[in-house]
Order: C-alpha cells, then structure tokens, then sequence
C-alpha cells in the first residue's frame, strides 16, 4: 500500500472537517474499545490545544492507492503537563481501520510518532485485548495496576 502519515498538533492544525473525519474514524475502528464521540472530540481537542491543555500530537496514516485517502490508522497522544511522577504523555487512542489490520500500520505508527513525542508515555489497555501483545512488543510493560474511582 502507497500510504502516507500526517501529523497534527497545536501549530499544525487540521480544518474542521479533517477533526471530525478523525473523530470518525476512530469512534468507528475503535469498536467496543472506543468512547463517544464528545469524549473523542475532547481528546482530540486538548491534543490540538482546542482547550486549556498540555497539547499533544495526533498523527494518522492514510491509504493514498484509493481515490479518497480514506485514514486506515490514527493515534492520539495528549501531554499530561508532569513528570518524574508520572509519564509525560497519555496515549489514549490507537485504533486501525478493521480491514488493514494485521499489516504491521498500527505499529509503525506508534513507532514514528514516538519520535515525535519527548518523554514516557503511559496507556490503558483492556488486557482483554489483543493490542496488549502490540504494546509489549514495543516495550510496554505494566509496573502498576490502574484502578478508577468513578464519580
Ligand atoms: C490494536 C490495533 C490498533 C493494531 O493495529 P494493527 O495495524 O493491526 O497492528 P499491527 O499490524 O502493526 O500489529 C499487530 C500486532 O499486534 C498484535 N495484535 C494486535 N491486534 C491483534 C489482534 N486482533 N489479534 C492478534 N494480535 C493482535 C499482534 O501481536 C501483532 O503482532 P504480529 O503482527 O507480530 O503478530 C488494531 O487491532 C485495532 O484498531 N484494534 C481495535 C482498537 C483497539 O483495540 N485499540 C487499542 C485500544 S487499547
């Protein structure tokens, strides 16, 4: 596949119809592993600097053998603004259009906009979750146990 990655941040932002393509995408590829879509416009927002935020980086690959560059994977990361305590960044979506999975994008992805990220990164993974096998090859090791107080 002829593909090509793009990267958005606060300085190179996308129109508002780019957002909201990403939005798309990733609420539709995310699955059950997803959030609503205010939750991932919010993400995306504070990655952008829409809002008061650290920023962060969103950085999407597309396929560019079809006639309308559809995006086959994007990822999100948003700056926590700490250190030393905790990781410097959040990597809170990731998800792969389901019918190019498999090929080696999602990981490649991560692996180039990492280059682009200063700091650690922290994730949160169902460990039902296949992408946990991703994350490990990567590097990804979980030191701590997460546990949310829901309010
Ligand atoms: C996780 C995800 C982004 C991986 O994207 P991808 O482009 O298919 O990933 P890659 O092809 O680069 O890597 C696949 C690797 O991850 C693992 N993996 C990821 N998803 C897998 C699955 N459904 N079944 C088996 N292995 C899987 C494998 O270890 C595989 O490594 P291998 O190719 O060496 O066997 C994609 O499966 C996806 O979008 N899933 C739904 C959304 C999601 O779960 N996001 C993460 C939330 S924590």
């Amino acid at each position: 596949m002829n593909n090509k990655t793009n990267y958005f941040d606060e300085k190179l932002l996308p129109t508002k119809k780019e957002k909201q393509i990403i939005v798309d995408f990733l609420y539709n590829s995310l699955e059950k592993f997803g959030d609503p879509k205010e939750a991932i416009m919010a993400c995306v927002e504070y990655a952008l600097k829409q809002t008061v935020s650290f920023g962060g980086l969103i950085a999407m690959v597309k396929d560019m053998d079809r006639p309308d560059n559809p995006i086959v994977s994007c990822v999100v990361y948003n700056r926590t603004g700490m250190n030393k305590y905790i990781p410097e960044n959040i990597l809170v979506y990731i998800a792969t259009d389901k019918n190019y999975r498999g090929q080696g994008i999602g990981r490649a992805l991560i692996e180039e906009s990492l280059k682009r990220i200063d700091g650690s990164v922290a994730l949160h993974c169902d460990p039902q979750n296949p992408a946990k096998l991703l994350y490990e090859k990567l590097g990804f090791a979980s030191k701590y146990l997460e546990m949310r107080l829901y309010r």
